[in-house]
């Protein structure tokens, strides 16, 4: 490995492991992202400077573009990153989620196959496995996506698995949990709940906020994408968790007692329809190969809400524009609905 291309390099996660493989390895990183709503050039400021770094703006569904990236920069390893990544998107309009999350994939295997690269990872979640009631998912479980984001994940891991058996691409794929930290984009649970709290302003909690996520450190995940990348098998699928199982209502509490806001902000709202009840990964695969997440729950999500509470340059111009209209579209009448029923 030598010249890495990182698909969504400028989001949430795609970032974290872009600084993160930046400062472990001498690898050359190419960031290719569409930077859509949530891609941010800000995420990646942090290494602007660093002469081992490139950004190449483009749609990994956009099969010329991503031929000429991978001749010009001679890739010989793709992490792919890029997906439209948020459950409440994907029920209120899945055409991207189609587009980028399986075509894109495909495109991307596609292109890398032709060009001869030596290494192809994934990134993938645990939402696949779709909801389990006791225990946790292996890498064997049939795979049961219940939203179109899911759908569109499983699709994705599907094609993989169709490049690996029928072309010998060396590939490997993690599926990761909930995952949590800094410049994650405020429309998933913690950074929304924290910076509107930060606001004093309502915390719409779906249904009876008693579903579980199995909560994971976003350097952590990097850590655990960047073990399987080099010593996973070829083929392989790995679960990467945190092993941090919280139930929503719990989350949000702690979040407001890091902020010593009321628990009166939250609003129990109309639930997503199917939403999953439970997620929880069995990680032993993972922890063979010498990964393990590093940091706890609760000193990691004061630190998260402390980043958040220090960088509002970074929130603050999000949340206007096209974000107030999703907002509006997603919330406005849950909250309506929810005031009125007293909460
Ligand atoms: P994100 O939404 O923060 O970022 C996605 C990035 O992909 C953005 O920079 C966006 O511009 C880029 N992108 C979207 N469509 C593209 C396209 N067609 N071509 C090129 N770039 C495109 O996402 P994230 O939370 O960082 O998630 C990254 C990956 O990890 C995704 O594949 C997601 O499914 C997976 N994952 C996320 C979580 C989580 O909790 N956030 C958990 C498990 C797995
Ligand atoms: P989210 O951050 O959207 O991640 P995912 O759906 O991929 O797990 O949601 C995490 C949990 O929080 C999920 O059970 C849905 C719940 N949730 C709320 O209760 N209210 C909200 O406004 C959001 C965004 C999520």
């Amino acid at each position: 490995m030598k010249n890495i291309m990182v698909t969504g390099g400028a989001g949430f996660i795609g970032s974290a492991f872009v600084r993160y493989m930046l400062r472990q390895y001498d690898y050359n990183i190419i960031v290719f992202d569409k930077l859509t709503y949530a891609g941010n050039l800000d995420n990646l400021l942090t290494v602007q400077d660093e002469p081992r770094y490139k950004f190449v703006r483009g749609d990994i569904a956009d099969r010329e573009t991503v031929r000429r990236t991978l001749e010009a920069n001679a890739i010989d390893t793709i992490v792919n990153f890029a997906a439209e990544t948020h459950v409440d998107r994907s029920i209120l309009d899945p055409d991207a989620f189609l587009k980028t999350n399986v075509f894109g994939t495909y495109v991307l295997l596609d292109e890398g196959h032709r060009a001869g690269i030596a290494r192809f990872h994934h990134v993938s979640t645990d939402e696949v496995y779709g909801s389990i009631p006791v225990g946790a998912f292996k890498e064997t479980d049939t795979l049961e996506p219940n939203s179109p984001y899911a759908a569109s994940k499983a699709g994705s891991d599907m094609m993989v698995r169709a490049y690996h058996v029928t072309h010998g691409m060396h590939t490997t794929t993690t599926r990761g949990s909930n995952t949590f930290g800094p410049y994650q984009y405020p429309e998933k649970i913690a950074p929304f709940f924290i910076t509107e709290a930060l606001d004093d302003r309502p915390l719409p909690l779906y249904g009876d906020g008693m579903q579980v996520r199995d909560w994971l450190y976003v350097d952590d995940h990097a850590a655990g994408i960047d073990r399987v990348l080099h010593d996973g098998l070829p083929g392989e699928v790995y679960n990467v968790g945190g092993d941090n199982e919280r139930h929503n209502i719990d989350v949000t509490r702690l979040i407001l007692k890091l902020l010593s806001k009321p628990e009166s902000l939250i609003r129990h709202v109309e639930d997503r329809p199917g939403h999953d009840r439970r997620y929880a990964l069995d990680c032993t695969k993972a922890h063979r190969l010498g990964w393990k997440p590093q940091h706890t729950f609760e000193e990691a999500l004061a630190e998260t809400v402390e980043w958040y509470r220090r960088n509002e340059w970074w929130w603050r111009k999000i949340k206007t524009g096209a974000y107030l209209e999703y907002y509006k579209a997603q919330y406005a009448q849950r909250l309506a609905k929810a005031g009125a029923a007293g909460g």
